[in-house]
């Protein structure tokens, strides 16, 4: 399942996001917007349970939710995905994969893992700006799976059709929430018209 924001909110934030005259700064704040856009779409089929709920006028019924959530930032430029949405969700815990893409070969490469030995959520959500061939997302989920996690879902911000049909390939039971699923790839491994190093624009390091 692909999910492609059609929501105005994110559209406005995506053309500021794209735009080469956005500085660091209100970059990260757009991810940081952009992300609790994205995961109110994606967390739209989660499972409550009712409560009942004490008022100042009386008992009403309420909900909360039944499972405990994951977010799954692939560092570096998912770190900019999580703050906002853990304000969403205060209860949730976070575990960080560490890759990065070879510049040569595009193959991701992992760096950092500090998962425990038994899963811990029942829902991850993986948080990375951009899907572009799909190897490092592939990479996120199969260590995911390998992990035990059973219910994933995929948020980023841009995506390519390139690395959204590989990673529906590989992981066909993993839904994908995207804000826009652009062109293509160019021959460097880029997304187009995308919006260059989402790492480098999000930490000033480009
Ligand atoms: C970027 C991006 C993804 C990956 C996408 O990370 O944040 O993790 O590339 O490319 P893929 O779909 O072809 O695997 P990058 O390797 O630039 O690392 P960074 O986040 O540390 O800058
Ligand atoms: N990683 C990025 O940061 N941007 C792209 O367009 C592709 C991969």
């Amino acid at each position: 399942m692909v999910y492609e924001s059609q929501h105005p909110l994110v559209k406005h934030k995506l053309t500021l996001l794209r735009d080469v005259a956005t500085e660091s700064k209100k970059f990260r704040e757009l991810i940081r917007e952009l992300a609790i856009l994205l995961a109110y779409e994606a967390t739209a089929d989660l499972q409550v349970r009712p409560v009942p709920v004490q008022t100042p006028m009386g008992e009403a019924q309420g909900h909360v939710l039944t499972d405990k959530i994951g977010l799954i930032p692939i560092l570096r430029a998912g770190l900019g995905m999580v703050d906002g949405i853990w304000e969403m969700m205060p209860g949730a815990e976070v575990w960080h994969i560490g890759l990065y893409r070879d510049e040569e070969t595009l193959r991701p490469v992992f760096y950092y893992n500090k998962l425990p030995t038994s899963p811990t959520v029942q829902v991850c959500l993986v948080l990375d700006p951009m899907l572009a061939t799909g190897g490092s997302a592939i990479a996120a989920v199969d260590m995911l799976k390998r992990w035990g996690a059973n219910q994933i879902k995929f948020l980023a911000i841009l995506a390519a059709p390139e690395g959204i049909a590989a990673l529906q390939t590989a992981h066909p039971d993993v839904p994908i929430y995207v804000a826009k699923i652009d062109q293509r790839l160019n021959d460097i491994g880029y997304i187009v018209p995308g919006l260059g190093d989402a790492g480098d624009r999000q930490f000033g390091t480009g």
